[in-house]
C-alpha cells in the first residue's frame, strides 16, 4: 500500500497514526487524579520522533502480519520509552531541563508528579499489550511470550540495568567493554523488543525471528553512538533536547573512548551489519525496515 510513498512520509504516516492510538489509550475521560492525567500526557503527547513503535510496525509489515494487532504493542512500547526519558532527565539522573522541544517533566509538573507519571506509564504499558493479546485473538502461549519478552528487556536485566550501569559508569574507571554493556540494555534492549513483538505477532518463523534480533542488536548500538555524537555535535533546537548533557554528567560514550570519526564509523557498520542480516533471512516484505535502519543512522535530531 505504501510502497510510493518515501521513508520520510512513512514515517511521517505512521508516527501520526500512533498518536492518534496513544490518545485512544490514554483518554481523556479516564477516572485518575488530574494532575497524574495531565503529567503522563504532557510527555507522550509532545512529540518525539516515534521510531520504536514504527519498528514494531514494519516489523509486522516486513513478514505480512496483522498492523491492528501490532498498534497497541506498538503504543505500549512508546509509553515505556517516555516513561524512561522522563526518569532519565530527573535531577537524580541526568538532570535535563529540556525534552521533546519542552522543559522537562519535573519542571512543569514537579519531582513526585514525574516519576509517579514515570511509573503509571510503565504500569500502563503492560495493561494495553496484555488487553491488546486478549482482544486480538493471538494464541495465549504467543502473547505470554511477548508480555515476557517486554518485561525482561525493560526490567533490570534490560533496559533499567543499563540505565543504572550508566548511571555508575565513570569517565577514566568505565572501559569500553563495559559501555557496549551500557548500550546495549539502556536503548538496545527496547529496540530489539520492539522488532522481535512486531515479528512474532507475524507468526515469524525461528530464521525470521534470529535475523530480528540481530537487526535490532545493530541498529540500537548504531542508534546510540549517534546519540552520543549528537550530543556534541547536535543542534539544540532540533534536537528538542540539551546538547553538552554527557559532558555535564562526565558520562562515557563512544566519542569520548575513540573519537568522533571512529564512532561515525561504527554507526555505519552496525547499520550495515543489521540490515545484512535481514537480507539475509527470508522476508517478504524487507523493505521499510531496511529503509528505517538507513534513515535512523542519517538523522540529525
Ligand atoms: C532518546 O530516544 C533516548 C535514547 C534512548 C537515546 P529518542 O531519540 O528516540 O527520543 P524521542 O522519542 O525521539 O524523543
Ligand atoms: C537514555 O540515554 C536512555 C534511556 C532513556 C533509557 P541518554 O541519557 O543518552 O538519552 P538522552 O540523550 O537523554 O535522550
Ligand atoms: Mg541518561
Ligand atoms: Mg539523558
Ligand atoms: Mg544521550
Amino acid at each position: 500500500m505504501t510502497q510510493a510513498m518515501t521513508i520520510k512520509d512513512y514515517i511521517q504516516n505512521e508516527a501520526r497514526f500512533v498518536e492518534e492510538q496513544l490518545r485512544h489509550f490514554l483518554p481523556s475521560a479516564w477516572d485518575v487524579p488530574q494532575p497524574l492525567k495531565e503529567a503522563m500526557a504532557y510527555s507522550l503527547h509532545a512529540g518525539g520522533k516515534r521510531l520504536r513503535p514504527i519498528l514494531v510496525l514494519a516489523a509486522a509489515e516486513s513478514l505480512g502480519g496483522n498492523r491492528e494487532a501490532a498498534l497497541p504493542i506498538a503504543c505500549a512500547v512508546e509509553m515505556v520509552h517516555t516513561y524512561s526519558l522522563i526518569h532519565d532527565d530527573l535531577p537524580a539522573l541526568d538532570n535535563d531541563d529540556f525534552r521533546r522541544g519542552m522543559p522537562t517533566n519535573h519542571k512543569v509538573h514537579g519531582e513526585a508528579m514525574a516519576i509517579l507519571a514515570g511509573d503509571a506509564l510503565l504500569t500502563h504499558a503492560f495493561y494495553v499489550a496484555s488487553d491488546a493479546c486478549l482482544r486480538s485473538g493471538i494464541a495465549p502461549e504467543q502473547g505470554l511470550a511477548l508480555i515476557r519478552d517486554f518485561a525482561e528487556f525493560a526490567g533490570a536485566r534490560g533496559m533499567v540495568g543499563g540505565q543504572v550501569a550508566d548511571m555508575v559508569g565513570e569517565q577514566g574507571i568505565t572501559r569500553l567493554e563495559e559501555l557496549q554493556y551500557i548500550h546495549t540494555h539502556k536503548t538496545g534492549d527496547l529496540i530489539v523488543f520492539s522488532v522481535k513483538a512486531g515479528g512474532r505477532l507475524a507468526n515469524a518463523n525461528e530464521e525470521q525471528m534470529k535475523a530480528l534480533e540481530k537487526f535490532g542488536r545493530s541498529i540500537g548500538m548504531a542508534f546510540q553512538i549517534l546519540d552520543d555524537i549528537l550530543d556534541i555535535t547536535g543542534d539544540e533546537q532540533k534536537l528538542g533536547k540539551p546538547v553538552k548533557s554527557d559532558e555535564k554528567q562526565q558520562k562515557v560514550t563512544y566519542p569520548y573512548f575513540i573519537g568522533l570519526e571512529e564512532s561515525k564509523k561504527l554507526v555505519r557498520e552496525h547499520t550495515e551489519a543489521g540490515k545484512q542480516a535481514i537480507n539475509q533471512a527470508h522476508f517478504p516484505f524487507p523493505q521499510r525496515l531496511l529503509e528505517l535502519a538507513d534513515y535512523m543512522m542519517d538523522r540529525d535530531y
